[in-house]
């Protein structure tokens, strides 16, 4: 199932867009309009033409990395600089290589609200489009330009809930130096202007201004007040913000206190990074039904340990010219609903595999990540194939290097390899975004609605 507007955002509890910029949000649902005209059309004939058929594709997959300042090599804004590139556009989308969708298709939870991937139609109109020679056509046909503007000056969220954040706190300003190392700082800052308990519906972050954003690699901030600690949100390049479930949130205490977290990459001038974290909150007096982590991380190794339930982990030691698997298991305490996967690894990982297996023994394979250390794509399942793991339930986490010559992102296959911050390191983790059903009876409603759906439905 493939969702056709902007409206996945509205369940959405991540969203998959490039980080340093992104399109102003106005234009966004002509665009989507269009697309989807686009994609009721027929098979593609011997006519299509970029404005008319090429472009609106463009625009929704590829021109949020595809543009000046942003992340990708070069520009597909208008017409000359995709005709320049026209063969290599058909390559890249016939390979399934462009735009970055790095999950398994062939095993697993196939079903998600922000897939922006190509449909095999959409392809073959760009086969088309190229094989035809990459015409023109008539610019009157165009879709509206998009009108992109630099993270730091747009809320993405503003979008869906017609108000700019409830509440931004500030992080203090850190000076990273030029060209240095890579630095974690955690500057903190005190929560204010919150006058009584909150419940968190949506939270994004963002730089506070472009020169914050050259330097911003990510940010894990994380919450402490009296209700407790716990992490706030986990952002990475192609992850922004989390939109709870509709049915979901967390809470914010007066007096709470935010330790931002922050992976500063150094630019070639020093540069005061601040960060924003722009908060959504549910109407004054209500409280969602069930409270959120958010992400959670489960690991595969335990290098830097951890007080959670274990079976069997350990430490990460990846040999020089070889490839190798860590497994962690968890067992889950609570009724869970997992509502989005993110993973990471770093530039030896090959893949990571998420499993459930039931307190009945039923074994299930939930989600397989082609891992790539460039995109740190949040998966966020649509509603109804959102897995629903009874307490007891066991995750089981893979995940696999190489460390070979064949892994074209290995800086160095005769490194023995550790676990550790630095790109050259390792991590084994998954972020899972998920969401407690304490109440049994609640939770087997839920089971049986699903297993009520024929199974058409159910993807
Ligand atoms: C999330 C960001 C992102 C999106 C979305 C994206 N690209 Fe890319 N693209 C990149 C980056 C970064 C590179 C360079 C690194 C690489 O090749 O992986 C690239 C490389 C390419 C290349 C190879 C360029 C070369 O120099 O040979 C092509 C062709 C391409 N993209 C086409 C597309 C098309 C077509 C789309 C949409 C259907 C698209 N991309 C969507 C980020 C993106």
């Amino acid at each position: 199932m493939r969702i056709e507007s902007r409206q996945w955002l509205a369940e959405a509890a991540a969203a998959v867009m490039c980080l340093t910029l992104l399109p102003a949000a106005a234009s966004a649902q002509a665009q989507d309009a269009r697309v989807a005209m686009a994609r009721a059309s027929a098979a593609p004939t011997a006519d299509v033409t970029f404005h008319k058929d090429v472009e609106a594709i463009l625009q929704r997959s590829c021109q949020t990395c595809h543009r000046p300042g942003s992340v990708a090599p070069f520009s597909m804004l208008t017409y000359e600089e995709a005709r320049r590139y026209a063969q290599r556009i058909r390559d890249y989308t016939e390979d399934r290589v462009m735009p970055p969708w790095p999950y398994d298709r062939t095993v697993g939870i196939q079903s998600f609200k922000n897939d922006h991937t190509l449909t095999d139609g959409e392809i073959a109109t760009i086969a088309a489009w190229v094989d035809g020679g990459a015409p023109e056509g008539n610019a009157a046909d165009a879709p509206p330009p998009i009108e992109w503007k630099p993270a730091s000056e747009y809320w993405e969220y503003e979008e869906f809930y017609g108000r700019p954040p409830d509440l931004v706190i500030e992080s203090p300003p850190y000076v990273v130096q030029a060209n240095g190392m890579d630095q974690w700082p955690e500057p903190v800052a005190e929560v204010i202007g919150l006058e009584g308990e909150r419940w968190i519906r949506a939270i994004e972050i963002r730089p506070k201004d472009p020169r914050s954003g050259y330097v911003f690699h990510h940010g894990n901030p994380s919450l402490e007040q009296e209700a407790g600690r716990g992490g706030l949100i986990a952002s990475a390049v192609g992850k922004r913000g989390e939109i709870y479930p509709e049915d979901a949130g967390k809470l914010i205490q007066p007096g709470a206190r935010v330790s931002f977290g922050m992976h500063f990459h150094p630019y070639d001038e020093d540069v005061e990074a601040v960060m924003q974290l722009g908060l959504w909150f549910y109407p004054e007096g209500e409280r969602p039904k069930y409270e959120t982590p958010g992400e959670v991380q489960f690991r595969a190794d335990q290098s830097t340990g951890s007080s959670r339930d274990i079976a069997r982990r350990a430490d990460l030691l990846i040999p020089p010219n070889s490839t190798a698997t860590y497994q962690g298991t968890y067992v889950l305490r609570q009724n869970t609903r997992i509502q989005s996967l993110r993973g990471h690894m770093h530039v030896r990982g090959k893949n990571q595999i998420l499993e459930a297996i039931y307190p009945d023994g039923r074994r299930e394979l939930i989600s397989k990540l082609n891992w790539d250390h460039a995109w740190h794509t949040a998966f966020v399942y649509e509603n109804d194939v959102r897995p629903l793991l009874p307490r007891g339930t066991v995750l089981l986490i893979t995940s696999i290097f190489d460390n070979t010559a064949d892994n074209p992102l290995n800086p160095d296959p005769n490194q023995w390899v550790v676990a550790g911050s630095r790109t050259v390191d390792e991590m084994s983790h998954i972020w899972v975004g998920l969401t407690y059903i304490p109440d049994d009876g609640e939770f087997q409603a839920m089971v049986e609605e699903r297993e009520r759906r024929p199974m058409a439905a159910r993807d």
